[in-house]
């Protein structure tokens, strides 16, 4: 189950109740919008749909090669990192195949893709909301070019998780009878994890969708919760929007958890194409955003710890909390260690660790640095499926409170536009 802390939020207790009135309306403006990342993970057709296919496919090959950018990227990058083993395609025998995210163009790494993989044993999974992201679909052609010549079914080793309708690859997928999953239309790129995006390769290695669905549902039930007290996506919103106000333009999500780094990763997407934008909902220009930083602990105690204590006063650290993180690892210390190293006597990496998270956070509070810690029993599907919907919940009410549209991206459209005009043009 998922608590909040924010008592080192900074935030008078006076200010965050101006501003919860505002719930109600923003829910039912939210709803009118009909957005499908929470009512998604009630498709339970799909879901079923996915699991046949695992099974159909169990056993089949040793790779899994997703093809795909952006939002249709990093769910899945974040589900294999916090529910796999954190060495998985390392470890020798798996008995899943090997899952690789190709989120890039550079031919160093489409290079070093085919070092490893055998197209004989390879299932490609291409990812594209809009079947006409051109990186996405430059990797496609590629790959495709290469099973057709090693004369491989492409039936077999392709599968596509595109728009219901439009779209090349949807074209293709009807044409040529490939396998597809569909990427409801009122799912943007980023909010897609909950739909086949990030179920179909996560249930290919193996991770259990129903736990994350069931654990999306349990953080659904709050965000649509009209009490300020149970809502904590919007209580999430409210307290960064509160800051924004107060200057702190930078949130900073640091999870104390190797594996929820690239969670840091999904959100800093999330919330800076959901939130950076130029106009209002009327059309005037406003130019709003928070920018997302991400951070580890403890690892970026030695990094970039200095500049949140010392450095310019503009942020908001969000810590996400594990009660419990692995086995319990004594720190065995050789006998007559040095004293100054003595306070690790009888201790473990697990105290070790949540420690210096405490340390962290009174520190930075004693500097007047606003922070707030989401608290997790343990990293697994159900709490995961609550941190998306969390997240994804607290960006439908900043929307909100900003007055943006958060689920488009034109900045993002213009430089795609000028890519196709100047390779059109043929300038280089
Ligand atoms: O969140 C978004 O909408 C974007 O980041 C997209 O996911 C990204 O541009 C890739 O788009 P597509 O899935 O259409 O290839």
């Amino acid at each position: 189950m998922i608590k909040f802390d924010m008592k080192n939020s900074l935030l008078e207790k006076e200010k965050f109740k101006s501003i919860s009135k505002f719930l109600k309306s923003y829910l039912e403006n939210i709803k009118k919008q009909n957005q499908g990342f929470h009512a998604v993970i009630d498709d339970q057709k799909t879901i079923k749909s996915i699991e046949n296919f695992s099974q159909k496919f169990k056993g089949k090959f040793s790779h899994i090669v997703v093809l795909a950018i952006g939002g249709s990227a990093l769910g899945t990058i974040c589900l294999q990192q916090s529910l796999k083993h954190l060495y998985e395609n390392e470890l020798k025998s798996g008995k899943f195949p090997k899952l690789h995210v190709l989120d890039n163009i550079d031919p160093a790494l489409i290079q070093a893709i085919e070092d490893i993989i055998d197209y004989k044993k390879t299932l490609f999974i291409v990812v594209t909301k809009s079947g006409t992201t051109p990186e996405t679909l430059a990797q496609y052609f590629y790959f495709r070019s290469k099973t057709d010549a090693k004369k491989l079914d492409p039936k077999k080793h392709f599968v596509f998780i595109t728009d219901p309708k439009k779209g090349l690859l949807r074209e293709i997928a009807n044409k040529e009878k490939i396998p597809s999953f569909e990427v409801p239309e009122n799912v943007g790129g980023r909010f897609s994890v909950l739909t086949p995006v990030g179920l179909l390769p996560a249930s290919l290695i193996g991770i259990n969708i129903k736990k994350l669905i069931t654990g999306a549902k349990k953080m659904r039930q709050k965000f649509l919760s009209k009490s300020t007290e149970e809502n904590l996506p919007f209580q999430l919103a409210a307290i960064q929007y509160s800051l924004n106000k107060k200057g702190k333009t930078i949130t900073v999500l640091m999870p104390y958890s190797q594996k929820l780094i690239r969670l840091a990763d999904w959100y800093r997407q999330l919330l800076a194409e959901s939130i950076g934008k130029k106009l209002d909902n009327q059309g005037k220009a406003v130019n709003v955003g928070l920018t997302p930083v991400n951070a580890l602990g403890v690892t970026d105690q030695h990094s970039q710890l200095q500049l949140y204590n010392e450095g310019p006063n503009d942020k908001l650290i969000i810590f996400i909390e594990t009660l419990k993180n692995g086995p319990t690892l004594k720190i065995p210390l050789p006998k007559n260690s040095d004293s100054d190293i003595n306070f690790l006597k009888n201790t473990t990496f697990n105290k070790l660790f949540q420690v210096e998270k405490i340390a962290t956070e009174q520190v930075l509070t004693a500097n007047n640095r606003p922070n707030i810690t989401i608290q997790i029993d343990q990293v697994n599907e159900e709490s995961l499926g609550e941190l998306f919907m969390l997240f994804e919940g607290s960006i439908a009410f900043l929307g909100e409170f900003f007055n943006i549209n958060a689920y488009d991206q034109p900045g993002v459209e213009l430089s795609k536009v000028l890519t196709k005009k100047m390779l059109s043009a043929k300038i280089n």
